[in-house]
This record gives structure tokens, C-alpha cells and sequence, in this order.
């Protein structure tokens, strides 16, 4: 086993695919951790196992992240423990697939308010005791759509460009305080996203799929190295290759038919 690492890093959305992924590459490394979402009896019995086998600390926290003031609350509940996280894996999101005008408001506004309002406000909070300790890295889980406006995923795919141009620019906001910010762009992964998006999984999609582990890899390493963003699995970065190479209406309409069939 790796050498012990002491700093705590807390992850959201740890109670499936990539969040509990993460929190298994992490506890791997040593790390005591934080683990957040709704569901906690999945967040015990991952928190239980992987105490059993690595001999961690693991806190499990039930917080609705969509709720602003809980995720002040937990906020301040780590620190009145004196728990200073090191590293922040703002992992937690949802997708929507479907035409705009047919979608439910309710839902829409509501995956924004996950997607957007509370991972900027995650960020806020553990960025500032980062930034006065001098030291912190901080990882954003955004997507693959974030490079471009999808058909039927209109609002998960501004969400998320939203969540790739924070991560730039708080990268270079953040760096000469001692705290590094990578962003995450993963492309179809094997999770609970398609079912939670009720997403429908074309040919393409089943082609292009990759399983979590080598997700979070990528990204740990990309955390680890202070890179800018990255985006895991060489069918992934030929398609932001295919983005910036080509016109708009070209790789608008060859993403929709992948996305859509
Ligand atoms: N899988 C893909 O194809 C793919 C591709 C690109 C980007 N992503 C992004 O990857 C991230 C992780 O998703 P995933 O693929 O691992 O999907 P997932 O298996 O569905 O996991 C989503 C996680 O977010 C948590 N979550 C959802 N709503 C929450 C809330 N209101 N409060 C707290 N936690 C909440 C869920 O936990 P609870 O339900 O227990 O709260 C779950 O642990 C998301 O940001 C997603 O947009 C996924």
C-alpha cells in the first residue's frame, strides 16, 4: 500500500459512479475523507468497506446540495471539527435529456441549481480556507458537452460550459494563492447519469462508453500534475479535437446524432 497522505478531501456526490470511485482511488492513496450526498445508507456501507480495507478516517455526510444553506452548514460543521480539506472533488450533477420547451421547468431550474449554483458555492467556501492557508486543490467535474451548446441537452450542456470557463478562470485566479483548480470534461461514462438523465443510450454512445476508473484517474493525475483542465480517453479528446476543427454546423450536427441517434 502507498505511503499514509493526511490531507482530508472531501467528495460530493460520493454515493455512486464517479464520486464513489473517487473515494476508492483516494482511500487507495491514504487520504481520510469526507463523503457527501443524499443518500446515506449507500455512503455508510461504502464509508464502512473502505475503512475495513485501508484503515482510514471517513466522515459520511447526508446534505441536498441543492440546498445553499446546508452546504454552508456543512461547511461550517467541518470546521467547528477542525477539519481542514485539502482537497475538494466537486463531483455531484445531474443531466436532463429532452426537447427545452417539453422539459419541466421545475427540473430544469432544479438541475441548475445543482450544476451551477451549488458547485459555485462549494467552491466558494472551501476556496477561501484554502486560500488562507496558502495550499488546497480543488477538481470540477464538468463534461464533455460542456464544449459545445448539444441539441435535447440544451441546459446541461450551458451547465456545464459554465462549469469549464469557472474552472479556467479560478485556475489562474487561485494559482499565486497556493490553491490549484483543474476541470474534469469525462465523456459517456458507465454510472447512474443515464438513468438519473433519462438519457437515452444510442449506438455511439455505447461505443464511446468508459468505465469510471479511468475517469477519476485521469483526473486525480491531472489534480495532482496542476493541469488546467483535462479530458479523459483519447475518443474524448479527438471529439474536442473535431470541435475546434471544424465549423460549428458540422460538429453540432455530428454530436446531436451521437447524443440523439
Ligand atoms: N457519467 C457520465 O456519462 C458523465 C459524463 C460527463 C459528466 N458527468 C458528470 O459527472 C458527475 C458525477 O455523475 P456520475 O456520472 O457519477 O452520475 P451518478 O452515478 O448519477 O452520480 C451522481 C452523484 O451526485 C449525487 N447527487 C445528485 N443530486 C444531489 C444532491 N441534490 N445533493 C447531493 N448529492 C447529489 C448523487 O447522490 P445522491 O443521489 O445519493 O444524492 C450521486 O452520488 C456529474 O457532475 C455529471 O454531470 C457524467
Amino acid at each position: 500500500m502507498a505511503q499514509k497522505d493526511h490531507s482530508w478531501v472531501l467528495i460530493t456526490g460520493a454515493s455512486s459512479g464517479f464520486g464513489e470511485e473517487f473515494a476508492r482511488q483516494y482511500a487507495e492513496q491514504g487520504h481520510p475523507l469526507v463523503l457527501v450526498a443524499r443518500r446515506l445508507d449507500r455512503l455508510q456501507t461504502l464509508a464502512e468497506t473502505l475503512r475495513r480495507q485501508y484503515r482510514i478516517e471517513i466522515v459520511a455526510e447526508q446534505v441536498d446540495l441543492s440546498d445553499i444553506a446546508a452546504v454552508v452548514q456543512l461547511h461550517q460543521r467541518l470546521r467547528e471539527r477542525g477539519m481542514a480539506i485539502d482537497i475538494l472533488i466537486n463531483n455531484a450533477g445531474h443531466g436532463l435529456q429532452g426537447p427545452f420547451v417539453d422539459s419541466p421547468l421545475g427540473a430544469t431550474l432544479a438541475m441548475v441549481q445543482l450544476d451551477v449554483a451549488s458547485l459555485t458555492a462549494i467552491t466558494h467556501v472551501f476556496a477561501q480556507d484554502m486560500r488562507a492557508r496558502g495550499r488546497g486543490k480543488i477538481l470540477l467535474v464538468a463534461s464533455l458537452l460542456a464544449y459545445q451548446g448539444v441539441q435535447n441537452f440544451a441546459v446541461y450542456a450551458a451547465a456545464k460550459a459554465y462549469v469549464l470557463r469557472l474552472g479556467e478562470a479560478l485556475h489562474r485566479e487561485l494559482k499565486r494563492d497556493g490553491v490549484t483548480v483543474t476541470t474534469l470534461c469525462p465523456g459517456m461514462s458507465d454510472t447512474g447519469f443515464a438513468t438519473a438523465a433519462q438519457q437515452k443510450l444510442t449506438p455511439a454512445l455505447k461505443l464511446l462508453m468508459m468505465q469510471p476508473a479511468p475517469v477519476v484517474r485521469a483526473g486525480i493525475r491531472a489534480l495532482q500534475a496542476g493541469r488546467i483542465s483535462v479530458v479523459s480517453g483519447w475518443a474524448n479528446k479527438a471529439l474536442v479535437i473535431l470541435t475546434w476543427a471544424t465549423p460549428r454546423w458540422v460538429h453540432q450536427a455530428f454530436l446531436s446524432h451521437a447524443m440523439n441517434g
